[in-house]
């Protein structure tokens, strides 16, 4: 049998493609494996959306031609870098057979037999007329207590400083009944807990006539039997309405959690990523969340050092970090990517220097650890309820689970505990998660 070895670098979307490649393949005749030299095909699914992540490709390709060489492995590159280079990569690496943006992800199969032949670079974006979601199902699912499952592809917005929408393409909204067929078959195989994913998951179904609109699909998804937990990401703030706060509210399935990006806390910043909210919108949707669930967590993600970003900015988005009061945030300088209006900013002179850029990320990184360890010290002596998904990665004889708004809880328990819903009790906080023991039923 061949063997493919896949390594994913980027967002949820390449993990989830990920795994429908891995079944596609499978369906014929390809077996996974974790040990690249054991290889026939070596599959790197990239990620363009900062300068580093994209980096880690070109590295990565010279230990897989070193596989190539020693037993002629097939070598493939997928995902945003793919389709943001294009052929280019092909002229930049001889060696290499296959380049395939994410929208070929269902074609994978006849590529690789193609890219045998010659080598090939797939990077059209299909309209939805010829775009089929690949419905085969991640064989690795059935070890996992969660699983993704996609609902759309692409992104209409134009955040200025974002390249997803370049390497994505444009919008397309998968019909509701093969979401919640495949929520169902992933239930089926034993998954707990569903993070449905878009890039923008609120603008769902406006673009088809007739189908359900987020909120909607919420609701169907929710009824699924067997279900135990659902979330899902991203939520652009612009576009999250009172019907999906309202299924925030109705839904006991759906997380106490929700990641709602704000990238900047100061109104100039945001008009010119062209975010199309302004703080105090941001803050009334907060309110609005809260009013519904009042225990809801939020995350969210920030960018620092975006171009002409001042030092009034930047308190504005630390004044709002406070005000808030996020649980947790993903935190980034501002990297400049091709073919991005953003890039207009840097040529008016307005870049932030890297040395201002990296004090007021770590200003930011700092106050998030202490608001973080707030969030999980405000648990201690409580009660929660606790999805366990496997072993604590430090401790020998600890599990470790998520509760419904997303704290990560050690405690000493089995591994027959995975996949169920155990109730705990907190004794001790961390900044990225806590501890505690069983409460016996
Ligand atoms: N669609 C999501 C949204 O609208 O929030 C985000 C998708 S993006 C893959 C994830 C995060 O990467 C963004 O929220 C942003 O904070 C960050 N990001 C995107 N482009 C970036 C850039 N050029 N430099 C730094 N961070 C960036
Ligand atoms: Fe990028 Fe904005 Fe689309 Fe998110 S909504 S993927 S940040 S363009
Ligand atoms: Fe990266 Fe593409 Fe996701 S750029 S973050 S893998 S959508």
């Amino acid at each position: 049998m061949p063997r493919v070895y896949i390594r994913t670098f980027g967002c949820q979307m390449n993990v989830y493609d990920t795994g429908k490649m891995r079944a596609l393949l499978g369906e014929r005749g390809y077996e996974p494996t974790d040990d690249m030299a054991q290889a026939d095909l070596i599959i790197v699914n990239t990620c363009s959306v900062r300068e580093k992540p994209e980096h880690k490709v070109h590295s990565f390709l010279g230990d897989a031609f070193r596989v190539k060489r020693s037993r002629g492995a097939l070598v493939a590159v997928t995902g945003c870098v793919a389709q943001q280079e294009g052929t280019h990569l092909l002229d930049r690496y001889p060696q290499l057979d296959l380049v395939m943006g994410p929208d070929a992800v269902p074609r994978i199969a006849e590529l690789v037999d193609e890219a045998r032949r010659r080598p090939l670079a797939e990077t059209r974006f299909l309209d939805g007329d010829r775009y089929v979601f690949a419905d085969a199902i991640d064989p690795d699912a059935e070890h996992g207590v969660g699983g993704f499952v996609t609902i759309q592809k692409g992104c209409d917005n134009k955040c200025t400083f974002c390249i997803v929408p370049a390497t994505r393409g444009p919008e397309l909204s998968r019909p509701s009944a093969e979401v919640v067929a495949e929520v169902r078959a992933l239930v089926e195989r034993g998954v707990k807990e569903v993070t449905l994913l878009g890039q923008n998951v609120n603008s769902y179904g406006l673009k088809t006539p007739g189908e359900r609109t987020f909120a909607q699909l919420l609701r169907a998804v929710a009824e699924v039997p067997g279900l135990v937990r659902l979330r899902y990401t991203t939520s652009h703030p612009r576009d999250m309405g009172p019907d999906v706060v309202a299924a925030h509210r109705d839904l006991p399935v759906l997380a106490r959690h929700l990641h709602l990006p704000v990238q900047s806390g100061s109104d100039a910043v945001l008009r010119r990523m062209k975010r199309f909210y302004t703080r105090d919108d941001y803050l009334r949707l907060v309110d609005a969340l809260r009013e519904a669930v009042p225990d809801i967590a939020l995350t969210t993600d920030f960018i620092v050092g975006f171009p002409g970003e001042t030092d009034a900015d930047f308190e504005a988005t630390m004044d709002l970090l406070d005000r808030v009061g996020f649980h947790g945030s993903f935190s980034f300088k501002f990297s400049a990517r091709p073919g991005t209006p953003a890039l207009k900013l840097l040529d008016r002179g307005e870049a932030v220097p890297p040395e201002v850029a990296q004090a007021r990320l770590e200003r930011l990184q700092a106050r998030q650890r202490e608001l973080s360890l707030a969030a999980h010290q405000a648990m201690v002596g409580r009660e929660v309820e606790v999805l366990v998904e496997g072993p604590s990665r430090h401790d020998e004889g600890v599990v470790a689970g998520r509760t419904s708004d997303f704290k990560m809880v050690n405690f000493p328990g089995s591994l027959d505990l995975v996949g169920r819903l155990v109730r705990v009790r907190v004794t001790r906080a961390f900044t990225n998660s806590a501890r505690g023991e069983r409460v016996e039923a």
